[in-house]
């Protein structure tokens, strides 16, 4: 959506409070030996206690209120049994709606004692979050974001994934227009105040290719390299960008 009035600005500041309290929830419940669906359960219950509802469930027939995703799986885990244990990267993706506004966003946690590898990778994705910031402003374009995401991924020796995009948001989860974490300066839909978009760097520590298993949602790198994602919901402005899920 392209926020015009205060109550549309204030619809999606309320709504990334609700994801970001919930990615708080689930980052203070992870612990090794603790279960994805337990972390999924703190999940749900924090975006409900605020009066929100998880906009994940029932997306496309997608059962849970968060998506989990350890190791190698890049996004759109199912939370299940799996147990996490001390030295995985657990990503949690978590959409949520309040009033009419969906708000997206995802982190990579550290489970214990990383690897340094690991560590770098989860803060990698982070830093190409905000190489991309750097040119999310009006009068751009969105694949001005995509080259900067892109460039300092690659620098750094990780792959950036191709097969999935950040996206617009407002009342839906997913509009237009697709924001790549690849691309060419000057190519795609032109950055106007107001844009609400989801940016969210997906990277590997190995090749950018990935799968998706059987199940229909659980997207693995090809080759075994963990990856991490970090993910937030932003409003384009003249100036800097309104990050609404940090
Ligand atoms: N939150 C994801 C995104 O970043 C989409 C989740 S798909 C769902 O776009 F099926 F789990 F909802
Ligand atoms: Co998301
Ligand atoms: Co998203």
């Amino acid at each position: 959506m392209i926020v015009k009035t205060d109550s549309d600005r204030e619809g999606m500041r309320a709504a990334g409070k609700v994801v970001k309290a919930a990615l708080d929830a689930a980052e203070r419940f992870i612990k090794a030996g603790v279960t994805t669906l337990e972390i999924d359960a703190v999940v749900e219950e924090t975006i409900r206690s605020m009066g929100a509802t998880p906009s994940s469930k029932g997306f496309h027939g997608y059962p849970n209120a968060s998506c989990i995703s350890v190791n190698d799986v890049v996004v759109h885990g199912i939370p299940s049994l799996q147990v996490v244990k001390d030295g995985d990267i657990v990503s949690v993706d978590i959409t949520a709606l309040l009033n009419g506004y969906q708000s997206d966003a995802a982190r990579t946690f550290a489970v214990g004692n990383v690897s340094e590898q690991d560590a770098a990778l989860i803060a990698a994705a982070k830093a190409a979050f905000f190489a991309g910031m750097e040119y999310a402003k009006a009068g751009g374009h969105v694949g001005d974001i995509s080259y900067a995401v892109q460039l300092y991924t690659e620098l750094h020796g990780y792959g950036v994934v191709r097969a999935l995009t950040g996206h617009g948001i407002g009342h839906k989860m997913h509009e237009p227009p697709e924001v790549p974490n690849f691309g060419k300066r000057g190519t795609g839909a032109p950055l106007r105040s107001g844009l609400c978009i989801a940016v969210e760097p997906m990277i590997t520590a190995g090749s950018w290719r990935v799968y998706c298993e059987r199940d229909g949602w659980t997207v693995r790198t090809s080759d075994k390299s963990k990856a991490a994602h970090y993910e937030n919901t932003v409003i384009i402005t003249d100036g800097e960008p309104e990050i609404l899920t940090l």
